[in-house]
């Protein structure tokens, strides 16, 4: 297949390159800096000559978004909106005038669209969209409205030649540099891996693996279109998250934090509260129905798993 990745050279993009150029598809990655080989510039903002290379490609996966890992300053916050709204919506326009538009698009969306939550699991059919949680901070809705918007930029977008599903992926977890995996890891192993703020919030999460699987299983499904949650079925509390962590890598302390303390790292690591606070309980309600199998369904296995595959690790 060609394979057209916008936003392709990050964190996400990285694992899905790898992976469709080693299955032997054709993968093409539009960047705002293109340095390499099948690499092509845009801007995420116009429709330009890169244009051409969704025309003719047989799948869109949009991954283009100012990173999330920041302070929620409101210019932050507002790079995060139109970041994400502004390439989905001039990706959609790229398929709408293609000769050739592609079989399918998915379009990154996220986990965090769902309410903040600790008593049940959301899945596509009953869960409830955050923005209206009583006791969480009021910028919280504005993650919410983020992922409402993307979403309704690829909905709304007239491609009626592309099957458009949206990604709503937990975090998913990879051995690269850099990746989420690696920053939780790098605090588990300085003893900062204990439970934060009591550590009772959900952590939803997905293997690098069944991330690439999933998203080969939503391409092939001609019958599944929209919202789509790439989670494992087995989300768990934040406490419990890090406890296993800690007992694959061997780390046999992990110093719990307090939110403030919590406050104070985020700050100190110019990155956000939301991310580690949010009780995110997600489950894969549609790919479990359409008979998707998942190869780490649960943390102790993909923690395990995640830790042989890092450099360093332990014996
Ligand atoms: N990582 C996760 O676990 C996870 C989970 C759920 C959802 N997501 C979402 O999935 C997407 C990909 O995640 P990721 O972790 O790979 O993110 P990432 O590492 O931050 O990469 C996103 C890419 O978007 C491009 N980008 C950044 N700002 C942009 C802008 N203003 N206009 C156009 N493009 C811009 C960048 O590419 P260039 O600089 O090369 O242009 C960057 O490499 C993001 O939207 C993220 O919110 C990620």
């Amino acid at each position: 297949m060609k394979v057209v990745l916008p936003g392709g050279t990050g964190q996400v993009g990285t694992i899905l390159d790898r992976a469709l150029t080693a299955a032997g598809h054709e993968v093409t990655v539009l960047t705002r800096r293109p340095r390499r080989a099948r690499q092509i510039g845009w801007d995420g903002i116009t429709l330009g000559p890169w244009a051409e290379a969704i025309d003719g490609c047989d799948v869109v996966v949009n991954l283009a978004g100012r990173s999330v890992s920041c302070r929620y300053t409101p210019a932050n916050l507002r790079a995060m909106m139109d970041s994400r709204v502004d390439s989905a919506r001039v990706v959609g326009e790229a398929i709408a005038v293609a000769a050739r538009p592609p079989r399918v698009w998915l379009q990154m969306s996220t986990a965090t669209i769902y309410a903040h939550r600790f008593d049940a699991a959301h899945d596509e059919a009953t869960g409830a969209i955050g923005g209206c949680e009583p006791d969480v901070p009021d910028y919280w809705a504005y993650s919410v409205q983020i992922a409402e918007n993307w979403e309704r930029a690829q909905r709304e977008a007239p491609t009626p030649a592309t099957r458009k599903v949206s990604l709503r992926a937990a975090m998913v977890m990879s051995p690269d540099h850099g990746g989420v995996f690696d920053v939780l890891l790098g605090l588990a192993r300085l003893g900062l891996g204990g439970p934060v703020a009591g550590g009772a919030q959900y952590v939803s999460w997905i293997h690098d693996e069944d991330f690439v699987r999933a998203v080969a299983f939503l391409v092939d499904r001609e019958d599944i279109d929209g919202p789509v949650n790439l989670a494992s079925p087995g989300p768990l509390p934040h406490r419990e998250f890090m406890r296993t962590l800690r007992a694959a890598w061997g780390v046999p302390v992990g110093l719990p934090a307090t939110r403030w303390m919590a406050e104070l790292g985020a700050f100190v690591f110019r990155s956000d509260t939301e991310l580690l606070l949010k009780s995110r309980r997600v489950t894969p309600g549609r790919l479990r129905e359409a008979g998707f199998t998942f190869t780490h369904p649960t943390w102790d296995s993909a923690a395990m798993d995640l830790v042989q595959r890092m450099p360093g690790r332990p014996r």
